[in-house]
């Protein structure tokens, strides 16, 4: 008894699913794809030929953001707590004879003596974390922010 009444309850929610099935509208992601298929990759887009020293600094959006990277970081190494190719040209304020913008004295320990070389406070060692260099891509949905960096 108990068992048929199981099974007819099953057939009617059956029943009920393919009706649905049936009438429903396609589910898209905002990349495009159907919902209920694997969802595709983005695309990858590339930060060709804009080395440093070729591009204006972006204007920052509000007080305290970490400032984006304007050029590619193609060639520059992985940072590692040992290695950080960014500190060739970000530690100082030239790099073989070329203006460079240095790091916030946020990021350098207090010198021990004056002249001193600066040197890098580890809280601060996986610069990626904060600053991110940037492509050409259009915004998956609209975006109201207003950038206002006086606040
Ligand atoms: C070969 C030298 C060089 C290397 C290596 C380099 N940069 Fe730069 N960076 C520059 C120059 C020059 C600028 C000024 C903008 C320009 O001309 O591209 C700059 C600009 C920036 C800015 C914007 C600063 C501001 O005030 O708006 C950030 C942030 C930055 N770089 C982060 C990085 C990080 C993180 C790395 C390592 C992954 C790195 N850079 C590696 C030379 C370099
Ligand atoms: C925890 C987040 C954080 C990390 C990690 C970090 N930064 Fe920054 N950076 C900031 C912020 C926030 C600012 C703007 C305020 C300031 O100077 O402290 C900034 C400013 C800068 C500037 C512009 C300085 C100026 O006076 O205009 C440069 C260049 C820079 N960072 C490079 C680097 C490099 C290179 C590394 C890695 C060694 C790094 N940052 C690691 C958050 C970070």
């Amino acid at each position: 008894m108990k068992i048929t009444l199981i099974r007819s309850l099953l057939s009617l929610l059956c029943l009920a699913l393919s009706a649905c099935a049936g009438t429903s509208m396609p589910v898209n992601s905002l990349r495009g794809s159907a919902a209920a298929t694997a969802d595709q990759a983005p695309l990858v887009l590339s930060y060709g030929g804009r080395k440093p020293g070729q591009f204006a600094l972006i204007e920052r959006s509000f007080k305290g953001q970490p400032p984006l990277i304007p050029h590619t970081l193609e060639g520059i190494g992985e940072i590692t707590g040992s290695e950080n190719d960014c500190l060739d040209c970000h530690i100082s304020e030239d790099f073989r004879g070329k203006k460079m913008p240095r790091v916030g004295q946020s990021h350098l320990l207090a010198s021990a003596s004056a002249g001193a070389e600066p040197e890098l406070n580890m809280q601060r060692w996986q610069c990626n974390s904060c600053h991110v260099p940037q492509v050409e891509a259009m915004p998956l949905v609209e975006n109201l922010f207003q950038p206002d960096a006086a606040r």
